[in-house]
Formats: structure tokens, C-alpha cells, sequence
């Protein structure tokens, strides 16, 4: 028993999905394994360029611990452009029809075929690489002018996502496991709950997922900033 990962549990004990609050719904090892390494190989791509993964420089001079590469539209903080003035002026990678189907399957999975997800057209991705020292702050995903969901996608490493509420950084939240391949879908009254990545815990992905260290997060948002 001594010594054991974390990823030797894996399966032992099955996840249920959840609705964490209103809106928010985690549904655990939503992706085989073969779409994350698909996933893995494609956003390995998007970090050689035209714009480079790299660690996002703050306002006040701060550097995140992540590091981050965007799809459709460049987040810098706090803004959205079609251009990464922040790194090398170049204009970012096109975001693929395919992502915007991942992310209408993903909202129906969570929500049901009710939802509004023939109107839901995702058009960029934030694609964040965690080392086993990276975190994320407790903040609002809020640049974005249309109040759709937010689809977040795990692979490799596991880590403790704490989704809280919409007032303040603090009580009540929720920790909540995010493993490979799980769907965190968060829309409607919770659209905008502050929410961070306060551990990652190294050591527990499947190599078979193409990601033999580290976790990858994507999140596909729709941004209301048009064409
Ligand atoms: C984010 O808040 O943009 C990323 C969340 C995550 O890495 O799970
Ligand atoms: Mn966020």
C-alpha cells in the first residue's frame, strides 16, 4: 500500500458526477483516452505557435506560475484581442469548427439536450499547462461579453479545483477533484463564481494520455467580441 500514487486508484473508486452549484456541473471521465491524447497532440502544436506558450505577465509586473497558449482569441489580462501584444504581435492560431463541436457535445452532457446549445458557439480557448508547482488564484473568467457556459477540460495530472460563488474570493466554495479527461461545465448562475487551481498533485497521469507530467486545462468560451 505504501507508495502508492494516486493514479493506482484510479477506477477503484468510480466518481459520480455532480452538480457542484447551480450550473456548474462536473461530469468525470467525459473524454477516452484516445480524444485526450488527440487533444494533448494538438494543443503540443498551438505551444510552438504562431504565439508561444508562456507564462502571462500581470499588470503589476506578477508572473503566473501556468503557462498558457489561447485559440481564437488572445486573453491577456484583461482583455481580448485577435493579436498577443503581450508576447510576439503575432495574430493566434484559428479556432477549429471541431472545438466548437466538442464544446456543444460538452454542454449537452451537462445540461441536457435543453439547453441552449444550438446558439452555443464557443470561439476561443484558453489552454493552460500546469508543472507539479503551478497554481491559479481564486478570479472570475469575465472578460468575455456573453454570459454563455464556460467548458473546462482536464488531462494529465490531477488537481483540486475550488469553485466558490460570485461575490468574493473566499467561503462558501467547493474543492472539487479534476482527474483526466473530466468535464467541468460552469453557465448560469454560476457563469461567473470565482473559482482557482489552489494544488496540482504530480505524478498522477496516464502517460497514455500523451501527458507524462503536468496537467493541461482547456476552457472554451464564448467571448461576444465578434468577428
Ligand atoms: C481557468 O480558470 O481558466 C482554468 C481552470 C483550470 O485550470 O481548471
Ligand atoms: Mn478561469
Amino acid at each position: 500500500m505504501y507508495g502508492w500514487a494516486v493514479g493506482d486508484m484510479a477506477g477503484l473508486f468510480p466518481r459520480p458526477r455532480a452538480v457542484v452549484a447551480p450550473g456548474a456541473v462536473h461530469v468525470p471521465e467525459w473524454l477516452p483516452v484516445e480524444r485526450q491524447r488527440a487533444l494533448v497532440e494538438v494543443c503540443r502544436e498551438w505551444a510552438r505557435g504562431p504565439v508561444p506558450l508562456r507564462h502571462t505577465v500581470l499588470p503589476g509586473g506578477g508572473v503566473m506560475s501556468v503557462q498558457t497558449v489561447c485559440v481564437g482569441w488572445h486573453w491577456q489580462p484583461y482583455r481580448y484581442s485577435r493579436t498577443a501584444d503581450d508576447v510576439n504581435g503575432a495574430r493566434v492560431a484559428d479556432f477549429p469548427d471541431w472545438l466548437a463541436e466538442l464544446g456543444r457535445a460538452a454542454l449537452v452532457e451537462a445540461y441536457g439536450e435543453e439547453s441552449p446549445v444550438g446558439t452555443y458557439a464557443p470561439d476561443t480557448a484558453l489552454i493552460n499547462f500546469y508543472d507539479g508547482a503551478a497554481r491559479m488564484g481564486m478570479h472570475q473568467d469575465k472578460e468575455e461579453r456573453s454570459g454563455a457556459p464556460v467548458v473546462s477540460l482536464s488531462i494529465g495530472d490531477t488537481c483540486v479545483f475550488r469553485f466558490g460563488n460570485t461575490e468574493n474570493r473566499g467561503r462558501p466554495y467547493t474543492d472539487v477533484e479534476l482527474a483526466s479527461g473530466d468535464l467541468f461545465v460552469f453557465g448560469g448562475e454560476s457563469r461567473f463564481a470565482f473559482h482557482g487551481v489552489p494544488k496540482v498533485c504530480p505524478g498522477t497521469a496516464d502517460p497514455a494520455t500523451g501527458m507524462s507530467r503536468g496537467r493541461l486545462n482547456l476552457t472554451l468560451r464564448e467571448t461576444g467580441w465578434g468577428v
